[in-house]
């Protein structure tokens, strides 16, 4: 039965997010399709003790433009049960998937029980959805034992399988935090599998590309087994942009039109809230939820907002290297990373968050500083190297207010890095006031690994750091320790790949450097 307040609570939701149909929607009992339009799966994610959301797209033909989808707006049915084979179905609802929105469909159920697996599906036009299985999170406060994440990010389609997700998927996670580069705007030099087209720019391109990452069995497998939380980085739009300013410097006028069919694209692949519905080439993605008095996870857009990066070469504005000393514009601390409005906000979900665990997710490295030796000292300007004072305001902030265990998960270079977070990066002997994370890509190729072997001389933070590998982060939280598995594919250009742990660590309540185990 859909209960009365379900219902009114998704037309709400509907109507403030503009998505109720323009045109008389299709009676489901008079429309059939004529083949499966659930090519792309089923996903969901942001869950909260009483709901999260629950997400499909429909396309008959998910490469065409349109998805090969009727013009029409279709009525999409959904059920969520208690049982896996979809017997004790306790709320059903009806949405409206329309072709403003590339037929997407985002339900937000309410009412449900905090901490349990739920299962869903979806029907249109006589066809049923496969059924994907969900997660509730644990009461607000609670005591919770632990909790399983897996930290994932980077998949270039060309470059390689997503056999990673296979393997995270058997690991059996509670949750999956991704953290950009979910697709690849432009195509690779050398390929295991191609692109549909080649670079996106039109919302169509978008379109297209988000549909075909998600025609990979592994990927649709994986978002069906578990809720997502996710957050971008350059790629789902344009490599290294930074705010309104594109790697080539183009017209910021062009580049938010192009930014603009982006964001649309991501948000009508994505089970993200309908809050985050963009408005023009604006989408707020950064969000946080709470497990129970266990964990708090902070997810952070460090693209949309951020400044310029720093003392660009004439006519390219993306990511390079400088000499500190010949850019005094580095280390002005009005350049932001995240922004006012949400490092304020971010500020505040740590000031106020009761959980034994804080994790920040986002999508760029923290953890080095320097890439030559001393008086030389080279930034890269894309990560938050590129943006020290932003950097130096959060250590501070995280070490000032005592926020609890404080842990960084991030992505971006291809490779895993494990190490502590200093209070001033530059200053090795301040003390350590978080660690972070960094996972390595599910596809994308790495960097050459002497770039890695002079990091780590540089750099004696660095617990690891190495490129040779693809694959993901398996965190297991518990009260007293956060235990962290680096997961390694043997090989991503071949399909089956098998796995294997390449390093473990752990990281002790209270004592914010990670130790090898
Ligand atoms: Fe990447």
């Amino acid at each position: 039965m859909t209960t009365r307040r379900a219902f009114v609570a998704g037309t709400v939701a509907a109507t403030a997010a503009g998505l109720l149909p323009s045109r008389g929607a299709r009676a489901a009992e008079d429309f059939r399709f004529s083949k499966n339009p659930f090519t792309l799966g089923v996903a969901s994610g942001y869950p909260t003790p009483d709901s999260m959301v629950l997400w499909t797209r429909l396309a008959l033909s998910p490469l065409e433009p349109g998805g090969g989808m009727p013009q029409e707006v279709i009525e999409v049915d959904w059920e969520v049960a208690t049982d896996e084979r979809m017997r004790n179905v306790i709320q059903h609802g009806t949405a409206y998937a329309t072709p403003e929105w590339a037929h997407s469909v985002h339900i937000e159920p309410s009412g449900l029980d905090p901490g349990r697996d739920y299962w869903y599906r979806f029907e249109g036009g006589g066809v049923r959805s496969p059924i994907g299985r969900t997660r509730t999170a644990p009461t607000y406060g609670a005591p919770l034992d632990r909790l399983k994440i897996g930290l994932v990010n980077c998949q270039h389609y060309e470059q390689g399988y997503y056999t990673a997700y296979r393997h995270l998927v058997n690991d059996n996670p509670d949750l999956v935090v991704h953290v950009g580069d979910y697709i690849y705007e432009g195509n690779a030099p050398k390929k295991v599998r191609n692109h549909n087209l080649s670079v996106a720019f039109t919302l169509d391109d978008y379109r297209a590309r988000h549909a075909l990452y998600k025609t990979d069995r592994d990927l649709a497998n994986a978002h069906a087994a578990a809720p997502w939380l996710m957050t971008w980085d350059d790629h789902d739009v344009a490599n290294d942009y930074a705010n309104d300013v594109s790697e080539d410097d183009d017209d910021p006028q062009l580049f938010l039109a192009r930014r603009a069919a982006a964001y649309q694209a991501y948000y009508e692949h994505m089970p993200v809230p309908r809050w985050a519905v963009p408005v023009g080439p604006a989408m707020r993605l950064y969000a946080s939820r709470a497990f129970g008095n266990l964990a708090s996870i902070v997810l952070l857009d460090q693209r949309q907002y951020r400044a310029p990066e720093a003392c660009p070469p004439l006519g390219r504005a993306g990511g390079h290297r400088i000499e500190a000393a010949k850019c005094p514009e580095l280390n002005d601390p009005s350049r932001t990373m995240l922004g006012g409005r949400q490092e304020a906000w971010a500020q505040g979900q740590l000031a106020s968050s009761q959980a034994r665990w804080n994790l920040l997710a986002q999508g760029t490295l923290m953890g080095y500083n320097n890439e030559a030796p001393l008086p030389d000292k080279l930034f890269w300007t894309d990560a938050w190297n590129g943006y020290p004072a932003a950097r130096e305001r959060l250590m501070k902030f995280l070490a000032e207010r005592h926020i609890a265990n404080p842990v960084v998960l991030s992505g971006d270079i291809h490779a895993f890095v494990v190490s502590g977070l200093h209070l001033k990066p530059s200053d090795l002997d301040s003390p350590v006031v978080a660690s972070e994370f960094v996972a390595s890509s599910v596809s994308s190729d790495a960097v050459s690994e002497d770039y890695f072997e002079k990091i780590r001389k540089l750099n004696p933070n660095l617990l690891t750091a190495t490129g040779l590998n693809r694959g993901y982060v398996m965190f297991d939280i518990t009260q007293d320790r956060l235990h962290a598995d680096l997961v390694a594919v043997d090989t991503v250009k071949t399909p089956d790949s098998g796995r294997k742990t390449l390093a473990s660590y752990v990281v002790e309540a209270g004592k914010p450097t990670p130790v090898r185990s």
